[in-house]
């Protein structure tokens, strides 16, 4: 996928993952977003958004306009661990699998929705996670992903993101609109709802700050 290639071939593969990006209209995830969430709520009275709604509705959203099923579960599975620096267990590698099948074999064409659905997985949900904790305290929205890793010369470097929520230069992210409309749907599902007296926990990562678990109730 583009994220870990170099020169011609990022490129190339960038290119794949942004012409697949063009055809998904941000209206249409948004408003999709918004119904899943609802969906899920519906009936409910606490739910842990992280769990239960920010990466299956984003990556079943996301999934569903590029034309493939609801592969949210591997794609969370693949995401928690296709890092450099992370050695990815039989689960993740099953996982995987299962990805390139629903995407009809092992092309670059495959690698550029797969590489979409698990560079929008993490990243998005704690783009909702701490959306919707800032509107739900007052407090002002975190970013979510705090430095990026790359692969240069087979060697895995720690980027900083300091000040550039989605990048910038020929990597910048191109999911940041799809990103903000898919977030938008999710929070307005849950307008009306508020913290739990639960404690929101936090992912313990260096790159990343966003909530593990974050129940809500109706308001
Ligand atoms: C629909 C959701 C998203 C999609 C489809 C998406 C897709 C992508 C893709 C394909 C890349 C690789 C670009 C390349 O290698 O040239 C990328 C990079 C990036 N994305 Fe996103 N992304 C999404 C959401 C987000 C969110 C919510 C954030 C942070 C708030 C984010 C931050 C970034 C950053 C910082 C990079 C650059 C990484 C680097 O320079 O190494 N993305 N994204």
């Amino acid at each position: 996928m583009a994220r870990f290639s170099n020169g011609a071939d990022h490129v190339r593969r960038r290119a794949l993952a942004v012409d697949a990006l063009a055809s998904v209209d941000a209206d249409s995830l948004r408003e999709n977003a918004f119904l899943r969430t609802r969906g899920i709520v519906s009936g409910r009275d606490v739910v842990d958004v992280m769990a239960e709604i920010a990466r299956p509705v984003l990556v079943g959203v996301l999934a569903e306009a590029l034309g493939l099923p609801d592969v949210s579960a591997d794609v969370a599975g693949v995401a928690a661990a296709y890092h450099p620096h992370v050695a990815p267990g039989e689960a993740a590698e099953a996982a995987l699998t299962r990805l390139v099948a629903a995407c009809g074999g092992p092309t670059e064409s495959a690698a550029a929705r797969i590489g979409l659905l698990v560079q929008a997985c993490d990243a998005t949900a704690g783009l909702i996670g701490n959306g919707l904790f800032a509107s739900l305290t007052g407090k002002p929205a975190e970013q979510p992903v705090l430095a990026t890793r790359r692969r240069i010369d087979g060697a895995d470097v720690t980027v900083s993101l300091a000040g550039t929520p989605f990048g910038a230069g020929p990597r910048a992210c191109p999911g940041s609109r799809h990103a903000l409309a898919l977030s938008a749907g999710v929070l307005e599902a849950l307008r009306g709802f508020r913290l739990t007296e639960g404690e929101t926990t936090w992912v313990s990562s260096p790159n990343l700050r966003m909530p593990s678990a974050l129940w809500v109730t109706r308001g």
